[in-house]
């Protein structure tokens, strides 16, 4: 009676213990780069024989085919053959007076180099990359500026208030005065002028030279030729005041 008992109890469990020992369990499927465990999956302990587990591509990447789940069989995982594929940012926005410079592609991880037309400064980010949210930074391009030059003495200069590229600035002399230089200055594209603001020199008629004695009539024909071939000119200092002698 009692070992029947005990017969009957074993037939019993036999079919449960062959489960337990003959099927086995999965340990936590690897993962690589591309794809990760479901959150789902990841949240349970254990992976019976037979169960699923549900796999989906990492951070920057996205599905291109294949199944998302793989199986547990004999204590083994299914291969993956969930194929995922990078992000592709592709082109930002544009961008007036902008173009980018995308070398290495526009996919999840590669930068690209906003770059200004002539005669514009980049202002943010000088390189943006591809992330998970799109492009990192932001970037402009503004119109170069110049600061308004200082006024010369004995002339004047005329030209917008907030030079920016490409605008001109003017100058003029005063009466009895020549200009030496360039009358007009250009802002241009690194917020420089093209050449330095000319100067006001003074005009010293050579008739009253002249009659002095000759030989200040030859030493300043001299100095005259030696300004017109570029050279800087002799300066007279005479009491507080400087003059040019043309
Ligand atoms: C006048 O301007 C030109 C370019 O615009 C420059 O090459 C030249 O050096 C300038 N001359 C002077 C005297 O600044």
């Amino acid at each position: 009676m009692t070992m029947t008992s005990v017969k009957a109890w074993s037939l019993l469990l036999l079919p449960f213990s062959l489960v337990s020992m003959g099927k086995a369990e999965c340990p936590v499927p690897p993962m690589n780069g591309k794809f990760v465990l479901s959150l789902e999956s990841i949240l349970k302990n254990s992976f019976a024989d037979d169960s699923e587990a549900l796999v989906e591509c990492a951070k920057g990447y996205e599905r291109a085919k294949g199944p998302t789940s793989i199986t547990c069989v004999n204590g083994v995982w299914s291969e993956v053959k969930l194929i995922c594929k990078k992000v592709d940012c592709g082109q930002p926005k544009p961008s007036p007076h902008m173009t980018y410079s995308s070398p290495d592609g526009t996919l999840f991880g590669a930068y690209i180099q906003p770059i200004c037309e002539t005669g514009y400064d980049l202002e943010g980010s000088s390189f943006r990359q591809c992330l998970v949210s799109g492009w990192s930074g932001k970037a402009e391009c503004i119109l170069s500026e110049c600061v308004f030059p200082d006024p010369i003495e004995h002339g004047e200069r005329v030209g917008p208030k907030n030079p920016v590229f490409n605008d001109v600035i003017t100058y003029s002399c005063n009466d009895n005065y020549t200009l030496v230089g360039n009358s007009s200055i250009t802002c241009g594209e690194y917020g420089e002028y093209s050449s330095p603001p000319p100067i006001c020199i003074v005009m010293i008629t050579q008739t009253k030279a002249s009659t002095t004695t000759n030989k200040a009539t030859t030493t300043d024909t001299t100095t005259a030729s030696n300004f017109s071939h570029g050279g800087i000119g002799e300066k007279l200092t005479n009491g507080s005041s400087s003059e040019f002698i043309l």
